[in-house]
């Protein structure tokens, strides 16, 4: 049962004016504002730091990918596994022959055709992806985020460091298994009390596609998709043909639970199976909501519902609900991306 609003209130949130969430700001942590922001950021990250950063897809929680000792403080803020691999973050596809090696011809064409933008390429690793990043895989997943605030960020870092190239580690910036952090605050909220006094976080809005990046196998003869995302199974086939084969690489991260609010999420196909009141509800504008219950969001499309989705997930746990009753989008491309999404959020449901 949801702890408020009152239990016949039907609560929604649109999208462009999510409620704030009470947070506690961590004394100490260094929100960047201002002109200088950007070159403090490369400048902090250089230095070692962690610096929350914005992307189009989900906040990161960055740190210089040259370095191991930033490196190891990712896996201990977010208490993530040490053999889950890192996207490492650069500002254009000129330094693809610097972080990859025997790079081919498709996985160039698809950085051509969406880059900047939410997917992120597995490629042979050159010897600057060390085994902090990898996971000690011989491949390194690369991506060039939409955001520009990003991209000058990455930029701030090699001028910091007076070299050609950077790259930004990123793992989303939660802890663990979490739901992923689509605005500044939901970052603070996820990992303030693991930060310490040298890090930062950066605020770029609310993110426009709302989930992780779609990651594309491109070490074999033709493209494999590990994790679904904006760029979807049509766009990728518009560049280069799928491989009728699974991958070899591994994306350890892609557990079967992940996402997940402490809420139960359980997927539905229509209110009908609602047999709980005073729960919460998300599902495209067209369901109703079911009596009694508090409705996350509407949103009026797959797109739409990718934006809202993790947001959602947080209210329904800021509410204090025990069950979220979803219904999933139907049909190809980011509805299939936010199934997946769902599935995982539900697992053990
Ligand atoms: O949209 C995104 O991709 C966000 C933003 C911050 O860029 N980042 C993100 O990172 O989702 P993370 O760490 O939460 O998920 C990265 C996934 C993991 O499942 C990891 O296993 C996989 O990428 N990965 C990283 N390097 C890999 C590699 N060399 N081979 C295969 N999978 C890899
Ligand atoms: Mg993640």
């Amino acid at each position: 049962m949801c702890k408020s609003p009152s239990a016949n209130a039907t609560f929604t949130f649109p999208l462009q004016n999510t409620p704030k969430i009470c947070i506690h700001y961590p004394e100490g942590v260094q929100f960047l504002s201002g002109p200088d922001r950007i070159d403090r950021a490369g400048e902090l990250l250089a230095h070692g730091s962690l610096v929350i950063i914005p992307t189009e897809t989900v906040y990161g929680l960055g740190a210089d990918a040259e370095n191991p000792d930033a490196v190891a403080r990712i896996f201990t803020t977010k208490n993530r596994p040490m053999d889950h691999p890192l996207i490492v973050h650069i500002s254009s596809a000129d330094s693809l022959d610097y972080w990859g090696v025997n790079i081919l011809d498709y996985a160039r064409d698809l950085a051509a055709a969406y880059w900047p933008g939410p997917m992120t390429l597995v490629v042979q690793r050159s010897d600057k992806a060390r085994d902090f990043i990898t996971g000690t895989q011989n491949t390194v997943a690369l991506r060039v985020p939409g955001h520009e605030t990003t991209r000058h960020i990455i930029d701030a870092l090699a001028k910091a460091k007076s070299k050609q190239y950077s790259g930004v580690a990123a793992p989303s910036a939660n802890r663990f298994g979490k739901v992923s952090p689509t605005s500044l605050d939901h970052a603070v909220h996820e990992l303030g009390d693991y930060l310490q006094e040298s890090d930062a976080a950066l605020d770029g809005g609310q993110c426009d596609v709302g989930i992780e990046s779609t990651i594309i196998d491109c070490t074999g003869p033709n493209p494999v998709i590990l994790r679904s995302g904006a760029i979807t199974e049509t766009d990728v086939t518009q560049i280069a043909t799928l491989s009728e084969f699974e991958s070899a690489v591994r994306a350890p991260g892609m557990l079967a639970s992940h996402y997940a609010p402490t809420a139960t999420v359980r997927i539905i196909d229509s209110i009908d199976q609602v047999n709980e009141e005073n729960e919460a509800f998300l599902a495209l504008a067209e369901f109703e909501t079911p009596n009694n219950c508090s409705r996350l969001a509407s949103p009026g499309n797959a797109t739409e519902y990718a934006q809202v989705l993790y947001s959602a997930l947080r209210q329904a746990d800021d509410l204090g609900c025990s069950t979220v009753f979803v219904i999933a989008p139907q049909g190809p491309g980011i509805a299939a991306a936010v199934r997946d999404r769902l599935a995982r959020a539900a697992h053990g449901e």
